[in-house]
């Protein structure tokens, strides 16, 4: 349960005050009835019309994105398109947000969501939830390669946890990886001496990319994907 006036500023309708002097106005229905007291206290799930339109009143969302390259993963950013701008005004006004990044110019499957804990969940190292990528790059993949990601690879700062590189064509390997660091992958194969010339997530723990998304395109998660992830989590799905 909500207060009306605040269920509306949630959902981007407008300022406190707007939305205060539209309720008053009459112009906010909720289950078909007309509600003209900005306290009123409101089931969030509850139909609602505002001018005698529907407005979608949930929450919660949970979106798979195909991101194109050339968007930043952020919630905004002051010079640069993201992959907000995408989805409608009112996803980023609910608090929907990114579940950890991929490069600008990385493409594929990204998962947002309005659940902050299934969020940090979902990146936390002790999860070890399974990304998949696959990597064109600028070399021949070789069984070296694959032994050398098995092994675990220095980097720079860090010392990249084992991870399974299947080699798909001479220069496209197929990477599975736990962890999201900065430029993971992308450094992974620089570390044996391969630059990755295009990046693809298919896969973010048991959510795959719909092959029928085109690029630039969204949708909502079914209800036995959402429970997969959450799943994934360890968490209650609601
Ligand atoms: N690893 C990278 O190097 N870039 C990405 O976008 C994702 C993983």
């Amino acid at each position: 349960m909500m207060r009306l006036d605040r269920w509306l500023v949630t959902l981007g309708v407008g300022s406190r005050s707007q939305v205060q002097k539209l309720i008053r106005q009459g112009a906010v229905t909720v289950n078909g009835v007309p509600v003209t007291d900005p306290s009123a206290s409101c089931d969030t799930e509850a139909p609602l019309t505002l001018h005698r339109q529907p407005l979608d009143g949930r929450l919660t969302r949970h979106v798979m994105l195909h991101k194109p390259a050339g968007l930043l993963t952020a919630a905004r950013d002051k010079k640069q398109p993201t992959v907000m701008d995408l989805l409608p005004e009112a996803y980023a006004a609910i608090g929907c947000m990114p579940v950890g990044r991929l490069d600008k110019d990385t493409t594929g499957l990204l998962f947002l969501t309005t659940d902050g804990e299934l969020n940090h969940r979902l990146l936390s190292p002790t999860r070890h939830v399974d990304k998949t990528y696959l990597a064109h790059v600028d070399g021949e993949l070789t069984p070296a390669d694959v032994a050398a990601f098995v092994a675990g690879l220095r980097l720079s700062d860090f010392e990249a946890k084992p991870a399974l590189l299947e080699i798909v064509a001479p220069n496209e390997g197929r990477v599975t990886v736990q962890e999201g660091k900065f430029h993971q992958v992308k450094r992974m194969f620089s570390a044996v001496g391969k630059e990755v010339i295009q990046l693809h997530r298919e896969s973010f723990g048991s959510l795959r990319l719909d092959p029928a998304l085109p690029e630039g395109q969204w949708r909502e998660l079914t209800d036995d994907e959402l429970r997969a992830l959450y799943a994934d989590a360890q968490m209650e799905a609601p």
